[in-house]
C-alpha cells in the first residue's frame, strides 16, 4: 500500500522538480511553484517591496516565473546598457503572448515584435513627426496653441485652487490628436472620451500581472472581458475619423499623421506583402495617443507638484525665464539652450517622476547573454528604469529632488548617462522629441505668467506616487496667482 501511494507521489515530485527548474546558467531567482511560478511570492497590489527584496537576494539580473513563463529583471546602468544598447537587437523584441495577440491583433508599434513591420512603422513615425515640425516651427505652434487653453483654464482660478489632473490630461491628449488627426477635440468630445476610457481600462493591463494571469490561466480567457469590448468601440470611432480623412484629403498635401500614412500607403501600394494597411494605421494611431498622453500629463503633474512644494526652485526658474524671454511674447524650444537651470529642473522632474518605471517589457530575439548569464530566445525582459534613475553612484543626490543632479560646478546643464526615463536603444521612446518639447514649452509658459502655491489647507504634500504601468502623483490641488510680467 505504501508503495502504491508513495511511488506516484515520488514520480510526481520528481517530474515537477524537473519541469520547474531554471535552464542552465539562467539568472537566479526564487523557487518555482508548478503552474503558478513565482506569482505567489508577489503581492499584486504593491509588488515593489517584493522586488526590492529579490534584487537584494539575487543581484542586478534575476529571474521570476510569471506562471509558466520566465522573466528576467534587469537593474542598474551597467546591465541595462549591456542589454538595451550593446546587445540592442538581441533584446529589442516584445513578448508576443496571447494577451497581446488577442487585443492588438499583432498591429501597431508599441507591442509589435522586432521585425520589418515594426522597423518600417517606427522609421515612418520618426520621419513624420519631424516633418510636422519637431525642430521646426509648426509643432511648437501646436503646443503653444494648446498651452493657451491651459492658461485660459488657469485664469479662471486666479486666487483660488484647482485640481490640475484633467487639465493636463486633456492638454496632452489634444496635442497628440492635433498631430494625428489635425484637430483638437473639445474636451467633452465623444471620440476622445471613448479613447481615454478604453485605454485607462485596457492598456494598463497589457504590461501588468493581469496579462500574465490571462496567459497562464486558460480558464479566465473565456470570461467575457470588458476591456475587449471597449477596444472594439474605439476601433469603430476611429474608422469614422479615417473615413472623413479619406473623403477630404488631397494626396501629396498631408495635413496630419493620418494623411501622411495614407500617402505612404499609396506610395507602397505596388509592393508585395505590403506592411502598411488601414488596420495597422488604426492600431498605430491608438498606440501613439496612448503612449503620449498619460506619460506626458503625469510628468507635468509631477513638475508642478515639486515646483509648488519647492518655492525657491520655482522662483529660480522664473528669474531665468524672465531674463531669457525679456521682450519676447512667447518661448520657443531653442530658448532651452539659454536656460540651464530650467532644463535641469525639467530633467530632474523626469528623473523623480519615473513615469514608466518598468519601461515596456522587452523580449529576447535570439539566444544571448547578459552579465555572464545565458538567456534563451523568447525570454521576457523587464528593464527596471527606476533602478537606473535612482542608482547610487550615478547621481549627486539619487534619492532627493535636486536640480543639481543636472548641473556642473559652473552651473551648466549636463545630462548624466543614467538619465533614461525614455529607456534606451532601438526601442527607446519614439515620442521623446515631442515629449521634451511639450514639457519645456508648457512649463516655461505657465511659470512665466503664474505663481503656483501649495494651498495652506492642503496639509503636508504626499510625494508617494500611485503605482501602475505609469506612475502618477497622488491627486492634489494648486493655488494660482498671477505674476507681474517682467
Ligand atoms: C514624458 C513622456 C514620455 C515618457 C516618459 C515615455 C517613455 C517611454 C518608454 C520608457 C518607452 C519604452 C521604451 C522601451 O521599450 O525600451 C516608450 C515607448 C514608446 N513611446 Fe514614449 N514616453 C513619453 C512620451 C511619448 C509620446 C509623447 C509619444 C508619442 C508621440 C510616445 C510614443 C512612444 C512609442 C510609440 C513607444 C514604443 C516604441 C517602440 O516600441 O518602438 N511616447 N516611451
Ligand atoms: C502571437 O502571434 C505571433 C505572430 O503571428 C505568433 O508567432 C505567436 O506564436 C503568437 N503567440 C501566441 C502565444 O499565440
Ligand atoms: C477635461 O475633459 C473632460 C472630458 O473629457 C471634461 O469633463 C473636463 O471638464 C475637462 N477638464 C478641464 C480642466 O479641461
Ligand atoms: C526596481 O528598482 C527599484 C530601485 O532600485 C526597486 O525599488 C524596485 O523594487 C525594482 N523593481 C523590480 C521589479 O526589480
Amino acid at each position: 500500500m505504501l508503495v502504491t501511494i508513495l511511488l506516484p507521489l515520488c514520480v510526481f515530485f520528481i517530474f515537477f522538480n524537473f519541469m520547474c527548474r531554471r535552464p542552465k546558467n539562467f539568472p537566479p531567482g526564487p523557487t518555482i511553484v508548478p503552474v503558478l511560478g513565482n506569482i505567489l511570492s508577489l503581492s499584486l497590489e504593491n509588488p515593489l517591496q517584493d522586488f526590492e527584496r529579490l534584487r537584494k537576494a539575487y543581484g542586478n539580473v534575476y529571474s521570476l516565473y510569471l506562471g509558466p513563463r520566465p522573466a528576467v529583471i534587469v537593474n542598474g546602468l551597467q546591465a541595462m546598457k549591456e542589454a538595451l544598447v550593446t546587445k540592442a537587437s538581441d533584446f529589442a523584441g516584445r513578448p508576443q503572448d496571447l494577451y497581446v495577440n488577442d487585443t492588438t491583433d499583432r498591429k501597431g508599434v508599441i507591442l509589435a515584435d522586432y521585425g520589418p513591420s515594426w522597423k518600417e512603422h517606427r522609421r515612418f513615425a520618426l520621419m513624420t513627426l519631424r516633418n510636422f515640425g519637431l525642430g521646426k516651427q509648426s509643432m511648437e505652434e501646436r503646443i503653444l496653441g494648446e498651452t493657451e487653453f491651459i492658461m485660459n483654464t488657469l485664469e479662471k482660478y486666479i486666487g483660488s485652487t484647482l485640481s490640475p489632473q484633467l487639465m493636463f490630461h486633456n492638454a496632452s491628449s489634444n496635442i497628440i490628436c492635433q498631430v494625428l488627426f489635425g484637430k483638437r477635440y473639445d474636451y467633452n468630445d465623444e471620440f476622445i472620451k471613448v479613447i481615454v476610457q478604453c485605454f485607462t481600462e485596457n492598456a494598463k493591463l497589457a504590461n501588468g500581472p493581469w496579462a500574465m494571469l490571462y496567459d497562464s490561466l486558460p480558464m479566465i480567457r473565456c470570461l467575457p472581458l470588458p476591456f475587449m469590448k471597449s477596444f472594439e468601440n474605439v476601433k469603430v470611432c476611429f474608422m469614422s475619423v479615417l473615413a472623413e480623412h479619406k473623403r477630404t484629403r488631397v494626396p501629396g498635401e498631408p495635413r496630419d499623421f493620418l494623411d501622411c500614412y495614407l500617402d505612404e500607403m499609396d506610395k507602397r501600394s505596388g509592393d508585395d506583402g505590403c506592411l502598411f494597411s488601414e488596420q495597422q494605421l488604426s492600431m498605430y494611431a491608438l498606440d501613439l495617443h496612448f503612449a503620449g498622453t498619460d506619460t506626458t500629463s503625469n510628468t507635468l503633474l509631477t513638475a508642478f507638484l515639486y515646483l509648488m512644494t519647492h518655492p525657491d526652485i520655482q522662483e529660480h526658474c522664473q528669474q531665468e525665464i524672465d531674463e531669457v524671454l525679456k521682450g519676447k511674447d512667447k518661448a520657443c524650444f531653442d530658448d532651452r539652450n539659454n536656460m540651464p537651470y530650467v532644463q535641469a529642473v525639467i530633467h530632474e522632474v523626469q528623473r523623480i517622476a519615473n513615469t514608466v518605471p518598468l519601461s515596456v517589457f522587452h523580449c529576447t530575439t535570439k539566444n544571448t547573454e547578459l552579465m555572464g548569464y545565458s538567456i534563451p530566445k523568447g525570454t521576457m525582459i523587464i528593464p527596471n528604469l527606476t533602478s537606473v534613475l535612482h542608482e547610487e553612484g550615478q547621481w549627486k543626490s539619487p534619492h532627493k529632488f535636486n536640480p543639481e543632479n543636472f548641473l556642473n560646478d559652473q552651473g551648466d546643464f549636463v545630462k548624466p548617462e543614467a538619465f533614461m526615463p525614455f529607456s534606451a536603444g532601438p526601442r527607446m521612446c519614439l515620442g521623446e522629441g515631442l515629449a521634451r518639447m511639450e514639457l519645456f514649452l508648457i512649463t516655461v509658459t505657465l511659470l512665466r505668467k503664474f505663481k503656483f502655491i501649495w494651498p495652506e489647507d492642503a496639509g503636508e504634500p504626499d510625494f508617494t506616487p500611485v503605482y501602475g504601468v505609469t506612475l502618477t502623483p497622488k491627486p492634489y490641488r494648486m493655488k494660482i496667482q498671477l505674476r507681474a510680467m517682467h
